[in-house]
């Protein structure tokens, strides 16, 4: 019996990725940049099994429905071909984030998968590698193999899109989960209707790739406050291209633009602090570290609040072949 397990974390995006170039490869339209966080870990054991004739995927201690299963099987079948093995898996995959606080992170879910396959099945565990790999499960996955800030190369080929790490100034997100219904319309389903119907699609690619250059120029920096506002701004354009497509989405409710407004009028205040939500209600605010308390309390009447740092990457532990013990 061979066996793996790998630990991720979710990342949140400064720069968002928010449109396909290749479906079938995920190579975006454009380049991203994001924090890896130190909350919310999934953690994902693939062993393998050459007697069996199908994939089991267990999420927590239930069989996953089939939309997930058909993820895990679709993403599996890629790790066989390339390591040209065809043993069938049970994955198991535990996720930390509480149920119905909108945390839970396919970015964490694929790049444990991709550390616990690759490791299992035998191919290279190297970080690019995983970034590739993982990548092809869900986009954003190719950040959570890289530990803290990391930009996602757009690239032109399966080899050339990956993360790699990107230094920046010491920062913290804290997270505020709001109370409001999860996303009705996928991240996936999100991008490709903005992509058809938005009119203003061609705009957001450029500003985005703009806003890419600008962020790693401040990061390189150091410049915190330059960081905050790109990672806001851009942001909002990501809601604003969405809003515009049809029929329109919008994934901010009345509880997430209450933080946006708090999060500014604590500018105003003094305190400085920048939002960004990704493809939901729920709004992660920047902040320095030394102010990320105050922070976390001004925002606490809004939603639960979580302080996160920079997190790890991926961390993958082999199983001894004859004992199941882990290396
Ligand atoms: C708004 O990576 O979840 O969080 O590649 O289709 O699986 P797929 O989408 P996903 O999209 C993430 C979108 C985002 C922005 C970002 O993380 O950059």
């Amino acid at each position: 019996m061979t066996a793996a397990t790998a630990h991720a974390h979710p990342n949140i995006a400064l720069v968002k990725y928010w449109g396909k170039r290749d479906e079938q490869l995920m190579l975006p339209q454009t380049g991203s940049l994001s924090m890896t966080l130190d909350i919310l870990p999934t953690t994902t054991t693939v062993e393998l099994d050459p007697d069996a004739a199908a994939d089991e995927f267990v999420l927590g201690d239930t069989a996953a429905g089939p939309a997930a299963t058909g993820r895990v099987v679709r993403f599996l079948d890629l790790v066989r071909e390339r390591a040209g093995r065809p043993e069938r898996a049970v994955v198991r995959s535990v996720n930390t984030a509480p149920t119905g606080a909108g945390m839970a992170s396919s970015a964490a879910g694929f790049a444990a998968l991709a550390g616990a396959a690759s490791a299992a099945y035998g191919l290279p565990t190297d970080a690019r590698s995983l970034s590739v790999l993982a990548r092809r499960g869900s986009g954003s996955a190719a950040r959570s193999v890289i530990p803290g800030l990391a930009v996602w190369h757009a690239g032109h080929d399966d080899s050339s899109s990956f993360a790699e790490p990107v230094d920046a100034p010491p920062m913290r997100l804290v997270a505020v989960s709001v109370d409001a219904p999860e996303k009705a319309v996928s991240s996936r389903e999100g991008m490709r209707r903005t992509a058809l119907t938005s009119p203003f699609h061609t705009a957001w690619t450029a500003s985005a790739s703009r806003d890419l250059e600008a962020m790693l120029d401040a990061c390189r920096d150091g410049d915190f406050s330059r960081i905050g506002r790109i990672a806001e701004t851009n942001a909002l354009r990501m809601h604003a291209v969405t809003q515009a497509a049809d029929p329109p989405i919008r994934y901010l409710r009345p509880s997430s633009i209450a933080v946006l407004d708090e999060v500014q009028s604590m500018r105003r205040a003094g305190l400085e602090a920048y939002a960004t939500a990704d493809a939901g209600p729920h709004v992660f605010v920047l902040a320095r570290p030394a102010d990320a308390d105050a922070v976390a309390r001004a925002l606490a009447p809004l939603g639960e609040v979580r302080v996160a740092g920079p997190g790890p990457g991926v961390r993958v532990e082999r199983h001894d072949e004859r004992h199941g013990a882990r290396q």
